[in-house]
């Protein structure tokens, strides 16, 4: 099992199976975790996100003597064809939970899984949950640009947060993770304004994991995260993110050949 976080699972009965830490598990069955959408509305603070395709709720509960501020995703189904195959594999929330329990016991910094919730009728899936630590007082990228906050940054301080999130990339390439949609939106930064920035990765819907993540998938990943900044960020900002990511993520393709195929994948991805 993951150091850190070994994940249990425990029938609730009415076709709901809980997937969670092992030192959660009891408290969150206790807190009414068997109905997740009661249990969601009944600790609802407030909603986190709800212009993408699922919806992100913030959820206060406490959990055995602790309190928690929780963010819980509440997906839709797949829809199409997926039925038949929903029948047989692990739901959206299943798999996110299992790779960033995986994932934070290699090292990369991402919102600490506390559980997920399946809803089935017979086995067809009706619902999924993802229940992760909230990062309170962080922001995406996406947000965080789209409210101008980095232009009121100082140089000094703009190219700290740059730096840190190329770390941040670097690091999870290195242990193998290809984030398969790694865009603004799922870069999640907190102590943007001052101090040290911690970068948190989110959603994993699209990821691998792998030995080694080849340079075709760097560079697929970066691509998808420099158009999503492309809007935002000019060519300096974006040169100094290659800069230090090659530098973190100890890679000897000289610079001006990794702006030149980051460049062709955002131009792939353009059309
Ligand atoms: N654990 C978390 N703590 C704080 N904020 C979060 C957390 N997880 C996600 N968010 C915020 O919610 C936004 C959306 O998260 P995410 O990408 O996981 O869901 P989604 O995009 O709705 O899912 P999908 O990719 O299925 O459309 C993120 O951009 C981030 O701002
Ligand atoms: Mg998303």
């Amino acid at each position: 099992m993951v150091p850190g976080v070994e994940i249990v699972s425990r029938r609730l009965g009415g076709g709901t199976t809980v997937w969670a830490a092992h030192e959660y598990v009891d408290a969150l069955v206790e807190a009414g975790i068997a109905s997740p959408s009661v249990f969601i509305n009944s600790h609802a603070s407030s909603i986190i996100d709800d212009v993408t395709r699922s919806k992100i709720t913030s959820v206060s509960v406490n959990l055995g003597g602790r309190a928690f501020r929780i963010a819980a995703k509440e997906y839709l189904p797949r829809g199409g064809g997926s039925f038949l195959k929903d029948l047989f594999r692990p739901s959206k929330a299943r798999v996110e939970l299992m790779l960033s329990a995986r994932l934070a016991s290699l090292g990369v910094l991402v919102p600490q899984p506390v559980a997920a919730v399946e809803v089935r009728l017979w086995r067809a899936l009706k619902k999924s949950y993802l229940f992760a630590e909230e990062i309170v007082g962080g922001a995406s990228m996406l947000e965080l640009m789209d409210r101008q906050e980095h232009t009121s940054l100082s140089r000094r301080r703009k190219n700290t947060v740059i730096e840190a999130v190329a770390q941040a990339v670097a690091r999870a390439h290195g242990a193998g993770l290809f984030h398969g949609d790694l865009n603004a939106s799922h870069i999640v930064i907190k102590d943007f304004k001052d101090g040290d920035p911690k970068v948190y990765l989110v959603d994993f819907e699209n990821s691998r994991i792998r030995k080694t993540v080849s340079k075709g998938e760097r560079i697929r990943d970066i691509g998808r995260l420099e158009r999503s900044a492309s809007y935002f960020l000019p060519v300096k900002e974006r040169l100094r993110f290659l800069r230090s990511y090659i530098q973190a993520a100890g890679q000897d393709m000289p610079l001006r050949d990794w702006v030149r195929d980051v460049s062709l994948e955002v131009a792939r991805r353009a059309r």
